[in-house]
């Protein structure tokens, strides 16, 4: 079998399962067992898969059509433009939250001493290291409660040559810190745990600690603002994203607070994304 025959039988399979993209993705898991690039792809559609390689097309294909997520199936995700190491343990980083590093670099911008940053929940690392690879002075520490999902954040850091900037800790966010931060970044998990069993079932092979944000899904994202804002420095923010319904709890929860240096962000969707929070 050539492979033009075995992207249109891969396509027709992914698409009868209802996947998206179904032609894009054959591709994508195409071009993963033969390790070619996109060109490659399109100049050698007349050649012969080996016996092997169709083997493992068809395992993969399978597991797709299993809905596990492609980059679950390729190990790997890219976020900011970085090639980053994923497997079940982690969530998948998504391109939302690419604009938590843009704001990240922003406020670096014109600050000349060393930035101390937290990231809480790092999941694959994927915030620190871009921030690490894009904002000179800083020094990371990177939190999550799963110890896997550590391991795989050190081994991207490792793999983008930042590890020396950031101190990974298999901790909860929970517990408390005595240290203070210029910028506190988090993606927490922040859906209604009711909300869980509805979701893509693509999403649902994600880890669901990373998900389930309790009840009304604002357990961490509350936490973070009401113990957390007392660790930022002088002048210090706080980004975090949030589910665009959770804007309005956010603001009166800051009122209670006495918090009103509050700001929200949107994404290309103009969807409420990310809220900005800053000390005077
Ligand atoms: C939505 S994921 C974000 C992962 C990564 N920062 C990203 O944006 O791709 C939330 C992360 O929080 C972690 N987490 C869940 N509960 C936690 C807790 N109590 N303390 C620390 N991390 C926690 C999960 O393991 C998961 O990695």
């Amino acid at each position: 079998m050539n492979i033009a025959k075995a992207h249109q039988i891969s396509s027709n399979l992914l698409q009868k399962s209802g996947i998206e993209n179904p032609e894009l993705e054959s591709e994508l898991l195409i071009r993963y067992v033969l390790s070619i690039t996109r060109t490659e792809f399109y100049i050698s559609k007349m050649k012969q898969l080996l016996f092997s390689q169709k083997k493992q097309l068809e395992i993969l294909i399978n597991e797709r059509l299993k809905f596990k997520p492609l980059a679950y199936i390729t190990n790997h995700k890219e976020f900011y433009g970085l090639k980053l190491i994923v497997n079940a343990s982690v969530l998948i980083p998504r391109p939302e939250t690419e604009m938590l590093i843009d704001i990240a670099i922003k406020y670096a911008k014109n600050k000349n001493n060393l930035l101390r940053i937290a990231d809480l929940g790092t999941g694959s690392g994927a915030i620190s290291i871009a921030i690490a690879k894009n904002i000179e002075n800083t020094k990371i520490k990177a939190i999550d409660i799963s110890k896997d999902s550590i391991n795989i954040a050190k081994l991207n850091s490792r793999k983008h040559f930042v590890s020396d900037k950031i101190n990974f800790v298999n901790q909860s966010i929970f517990e408390p810190t005595n240290e203070l931060f210029e910028l506190i970044i988090s993606n927490p998990p922040y859906l209604k745990t009711k909300t869980l069993p509805m979701l893509q079932k693509e999403v649902q092979k994600e880890p669901e600690i990373a998900l389930n944000g309790g009840e009304d899904g604002l357990k961490f994202i509350r936490y973070i603002i009401q113990k957390y804002y007392d660790k930022l420095s002088p002048h210090g923010s706080m980004i975090i994203e949030i589910d665009p319904n959770q804007k309005d709890h956010i603001l009166s929860l800051s009122k209670t607070l006495n918090i009103y240096d509050i700001k929200f962000y949107k994404d290309l969707n103009k969807l409420t994304r990310i809220v900005q929070i800053e000390k005077n």
